[in-house]
């Protein structure tokens, strides 16, 4: 509690000065085209930390030890969280709760932003100093809190279907399909194949935590179903959110999703498709040069995902970085959130490790597009992509929703009760 308040006194000691500072500089190094000053409260160099979730890639630390030989006086460690979101929620809450000082700058989920700002478990950030005007509009929205710029985005993410491209063709399937339907069709011919042998048809993420939310969300929109509708009210007990989540729990019946994708969060599906067991897979961007590396190499395709009359639709994913109101060196960790962020950083995880960047312009960019043809689809998919809900009390939402659509997916309740059920939960957490 003391060392707290010490803390708070030292800051407006420094806001001070760093006010009468600031306004010096502004004069001295003629920078306006920002047209914000540098934020006062962002002092303090030296070491700092990095807190992510696992990278199935090296691209992160990588990119840190580019940064920490450029500034030996200010390294950055890298920690590293589990794979799941949930528990990545979890440590970064408790740390917060705690007021430590241990995490500065946290890899955010996009659904996050609201409920860190609203805590004040992380900073106000200097719109001015970060390129937004380059980057996807609706992957910039996720990083605000009541118009204000809570976090900066470094990877964008919209679900795409992959498929097997070596046996659609020998199956003499054309296209990879657009609807639930084609989809299916498409897997009865394989399975015909003696090479498609024991392999399943369709997979996502199932598992109770925030992929089942996705992969719900998802089935719900492209069914034309909705969680919450336009003014935010929850309107899920519908006939066209039927459709959706049937789509789920009748593949679970009818052996379309093999059994086991219950327990599947990303990197057990992308596993499963690498070891030639599914025909079709849900799953993000980032998969694609991962699968490529795989046994399955060369014989990967990626499409938009297919819904109930037409094209489907996608959940809007992404990561944001965000700096924890509680740590020290924040001057270092707002250059370092600036260079992890920026276009070049960004691009490298796309060639490296085929996340979807926040700049438009690399989705456009001929020598990206040749290594991954499907980036202007992808773009199309991000910018039409629906958001989840941005509300404060998001964990409460998200957990009603894992919690009802589990239920369906595992037989315990029939999808209208499950829809019934999530409707009134959905409704008692807009009426506190
Ligand atoms: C990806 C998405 C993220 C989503 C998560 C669900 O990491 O980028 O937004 O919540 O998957 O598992």
């Amino acid at each position: 509690m003391n060392a707290h308040i010490t803390r708070v006194l030292q800051c407006s000691a420094v806001l001070v000065a760093a006010g009468l500072v600031l306004t010096a500089c502004g004069s001295s190094d003629g920078d306006s085209s920002s047209g914000q000053s540098k934020s006062p409260s962002f002092s303090g160099r030296g070491p700092i930390t990095y807190v992510a979730a696992k990278d199935s890639s090296p691209v992160t630390q990588n990119l840190i030890d580019a940064w920490n030989k450029e500034h030996p006086k200010e390294k950055v460690t890298y920690i590293p969280l589990p794979g799941d979101v949930n528990q990545q929620r979890q440590q970064m809450i408790q740390n917060a709760e705690t007021k430590s000082d241990a995490y500065t700058v946290l890899s955010l989920d996009v659904v996050w932003t609201s409920e860190f700002a609203a805590h004040q478990w992380i900073d106000q950030l200097p719109a001015g100093q970060f390129p937004l005007a380059k980057m996807l509009k609706p992957t910039v929205e996720t990083a605000k809190y009541r118009g204000n710029l809570y976090a900066v985005p470094y990877a964008a993410d919209g679900g795409v279907l992959y498929y097997r491209s070596d046996l659609l063709q020998k199956a003499g399937v054309a296209k990879p399909p657009t609807t639930w339907a084609e989809m299916k069709a498409a897997c009865a011919k394989v399975e015909k194949l003696p090479e498609a042998k024991g392999m399943s048809c369709y997979a996502g993420q199932f598992q109770k935590y925030e992929g089942l939310t996705v992969n719900f969300a998802e089935a719900v929109n492209s069914a034309g179903g909705v969680i919450t509708d336009a003014s935010g009210k929850p309107d899920v007990d519908t006939p066209a959110a039927k459709k959706g989540l049937d789509f789920l729990v009748d593949s679970f019946k009818d052996g379309t999703i093999p059994k086991e994708a219950i327990t599947y969060q990303e990197e057990e599906g992308r596993q499963a498709f690498q070891s030639g067991k599914l025909i079709f897979l849900r799953n993000w961007p980032y998969v694609y040069s991962l699968a490529e590396k795989s046994k399955v190499r060369g014989k990967v395709g990626v499409a938009p995902l297919p819904g109930l009359d037409g094209a489907g639709s996608s959940s809007l994913g992404g990561h944001n970085l965000a700096l924890s109101s509680f740590a020290k060196n924040k001057a270092t960790a707002l250059d370092f959130m600036k260079y992890f962020s920026s276009q070049e950083s960004t691009a490298t995880y796309l060639k490296d490790a085929s996340v979807a960047p926040p700049y438009e312009a690399l989705y456009d960019d001929p020598a990206m597009v040749k290594q991954y043809p499907y980036l202007p689809a992808l773009k199309k998919s991000i910018l039409s992509a629906v958001p989840r809900p941005r509300v404060v009390q998001y964990g409460d939402a998200t957990s009603a929703i894992q919690q009802q659509a589990y239920a369906a997916l595992n037989g315990d309740k029939s999808s209208a009760q499950a829809l019934k059920d999530l409707q009134s939960d959905l409704q008692k957490l807009a009426t506190p």
